[in-house]
């Protein structure tokens, strides 16, 4: 540490800067006060004199140089040591106008701050005072600044320009995300049956003698195949990334998965109704995708009734657009819930119930299908998901 540069004075608008530069400086053994413009530095200044000065340029209320100009007006700190920092790029222009100001040195800030504050404590060290008085031009003092914020702005514009090429590649990761999350979402849907093979598996190794030992067995078979299905389906998809669609009728993919979810409605005591417009359109989606949004929403819809209630599935078409709805006479949910439901992994339904993934993956296979999907909820009355599909063009 420089003896006669004890107390250093330190003026920035940019809070980041300024705590940086002073803890750079502490740490070099110095005694660090800060001001946030160049008005709030000459009011400490005459209350704690310091040894030397290092400012930004370009701040509110009152400039780096007409700070400079305001303390070599002022008899106690005529010889005050001053360092100016610039955000933009200096000219000779303006080294020159900060000499003239009375500045030290102007100094162009850097991304190494470490390195910037060595050059401004070299410069206040060398505390060359001007030997010739020059003198300033209002005009060329403007056309300085003016500048100087010209540059800072094109520093902006660069930045902007930069943030959009990393929101691109963070788009691109997302869509490789979105994969990632389908395969979690076939493993998710692996789950159920077997669950219910191994629940299957479980009674015949209890009671060996069942007499619906048939019954049981075709379950297990069942549920196999539904579990090699899915398997086919996520080889499938991870084979053809892109969209593998043909012309499904809704109605029947609907049915297929209420049939899935009767047996378990109806130990619920929950009454299933079908609302399908007449002669529709078949669709160009992919069937066993869309097969799984509709049993993620009915599975969700079943949980939200323990005490029973009314499904029901909707499909019509509108204009150039299929709406599927699935409604319950459940729980319901808070506007705060709704707007979370789609989150990966948000779940209410406690350890080892939910795994939270289901509605994120409807999102998803509907985000694939150019669709949209969205939630109505009242507390205590019921929920409904509507889905809408694009017709995706005219069945050949
Ligand atoms: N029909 C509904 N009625 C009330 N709440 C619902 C309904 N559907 C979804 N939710 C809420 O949204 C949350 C997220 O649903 P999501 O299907 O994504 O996951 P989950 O059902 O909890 O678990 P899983 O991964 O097994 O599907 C649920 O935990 C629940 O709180
Ligand atoms: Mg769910």
């Amino acid at each position: 540490m420089n003896e006669s540069l004890g107390h250093l004075l330190l003026v920035d608008d940019d809070p980041h800067q300024l705590k940086l530069m002073k803890l750079i400086l502490e740490d070099h053994g110095y005694a660090v006060h800060t001001a946030r413009d160049g008005q709030e530095a000459l009011e400490v200044i005459p209350l704690n004199p310091p040894d030397g000065v290092i400012s930004d340029v370009l701040m509110p209320r009152l400039d780096g140089y007409q700070l400079c100009h305001s303390l070599r007006q002022d008899i106690h700190f005529s010889h005050l040591p001053i360092v100016l920092l610039s955000s933009a790029y200096t000219e000779p222009e303006d080294i020159e106008l900060a000499k003239t100001f009375g500045a030290n040195a102007l100094l162009t800030r850097t991304s190494d701050a470490s390195n910037l504050a060595g050059r401004a404590l070299e410069m206040l060290k060398m505390a060359l005072l001007p030997e010739t008085k020059r003198k300033w031009s209002p005009r060329t003092y403007e056309s300085r600044l003016a500048r100087q914020l010209e540059l800072q702005v094109k520093a902006v514009q660069e930045g902007a320009r930069k943030m959009t090429q990393l929101e691109e590649q963070l788009r691109h990761s997302q869509k490789l995300e979105s994969i990632g999350q389908i395969t979690a979402g076939v493993a998710h849907e692996l789950n159920n049956p077997l669950g219910a093979i191994l629940g299957f598996t479980q009674c015949l190794l209890d009671d060996p003698q069942a007499t619906d030992i048939v019954d049981v067995l075709n379950a297990i078979q069942g549920e196999g195949l539904r579990c090699r299905t899915l398997i086919q389906d996520m080889l499938t998809f991870a084979r053809k990334p892109a969209l593998q669609t043909a012309w499904e009728r809704l109605p029947q993919l609907a049915d297929s998965i209420l049939g899935l979810i009767a047996a378990r409605a109806k130990t619920m005591k929950v009454a299933i109704e079908k609302k399908y417009d007449e002669n529709l359109p078949p669709a160009l989606v992919m069937g066993n995708q869309i097969q799984q949004v509709l049993i993620n929403l009915c599975n969700n819809a079943l949980d939200a009734m323990p005490k029973g209630g009314t499904l029901c599935m909707t499909i019509g078409l509108s204009g150039s657009h299929f709406i599927l709805r699935v409604s319950d006479t459940g729980e319901g949910m808070s506007q705060e819930r709704a707007k979370r439901v789609f989150e990966p992994f948000f779940t209410t339904k406690g350890a080892g119930k939910g795994t939270g993934l289901g509605l994120s993956l409807v999102q998803n296979i509907v985000t694939n299908h150019k669709g949209r999907v969205g939630v109505q909820s009242e507390l205590g009355r019921g929920t409904t998901f509507e889905v809408i599909l694009p017709r995706g063009g005219t069945c050949p």
